[in-house]
């Protein structure tokens, strides 16, 4: 699976034009991406801004030398590349396995173009099948957020982490809920209804943002890389 991340992380790379601002997204598949848009600096045929998702990606930025500016000190992104935990037929994905979905829906929102990067496995008929649904919320509204999650059909958990005793904390100070739906028969309407909680600083499903999805298959497969273009439905 490492070495289809890569290469779906390769091909992504190419889409980078010289001169852009580039969001940098977060996980193992972006590490690969973002180091090498870090080895085309060096050599002198790449010149970008990264836009980092994550304190990951920041410090992976830092260590590749890449020039970074805040998501703040921006007013538009040029093309921001992702991974995902699941994406559907439709473009739809699951992502915040990592915990950085809440800053990388703002980068994916600043963005002209919004490109996910994937290995087969992560396709699904049906978001839900296999991955949670990750909610961010304020601590206080935690045990509200539990109940209004199983309100609305789902098992949520408090994630808890390694390296740490007691739930995981994100990058913005929060904790985070992973509620497993199953397969979500409306997820634009699931993406309503936990946006609307009270308390919740945001949640990983992504509806309608990705202009393209870049997927990476095994070396016997024809194509080794597909790239699958989607109308996008909306920016944010
Ligand atoms: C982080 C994310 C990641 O992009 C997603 O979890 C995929 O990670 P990986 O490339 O390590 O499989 O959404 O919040």
């Amino acid at each position: 699976v490492d070495e289809l991340k890569k290469a779906a992380a390769m091909a992504a790379v190419e889409q980078v034009p010289t001169g852009s601002i580039v969001g940098l997204g977060t996980g193992s598949t972006l590490a690969y991406f973002i180091r090498d848009l870090g080895e085309r600096i060096h050599k002198g045929s790449l010149q970008i801004i990264g836009v980092p998702t994550s304190l990951q990606a920041r410090l992976l930025a830092k260590e590749y030398g890449i020039p970074i500016r805040d998501p703040m000190d921006v007013d538009h992104v040029d093309i921001t590349i992702d991974g995902a935990d699941e994406v559907d037929p439709a473009g739809n994905v699951i992502k915040g396995g990592g915990g950085a979905h809440v800053t990388e829906k703002l980068v994916a929102a600043l963005s002209e173009r919004f490109v996910i990067v994937v290995d087969e496995t992560k396709l699904v008929q049906t978001l839900g099948e296999k991955f949670p649904v990750p909610v961010e919320v304020i601590a206080p509204a935690l045990s509200f957020a539990l109940k209004c999650l199983e309100d609305l059909g789902g098992q949520p958990a408090l994630r808890t982490g390694a390296g740490k005793i007691g739930p995981v904390i994100s990058d913005l100070g929060n904790p985070i809920i992973d509620a497993h739906f199953g397969p979500i028969a409306d997820a634009g309407w699931l993406d309503r209804q936990i946006n609307n909680l009270p308390g919740v600083v945001g949640h990983g499903l992504f509806i309608g943002m990705a202009h393209q999805v870049i997927v990476a298959r095994p070396p016997e497969a024809n194509p080794r890389v597909e790239i699958i273009s989607f109308e996008r439905a909306t920016k944010r």
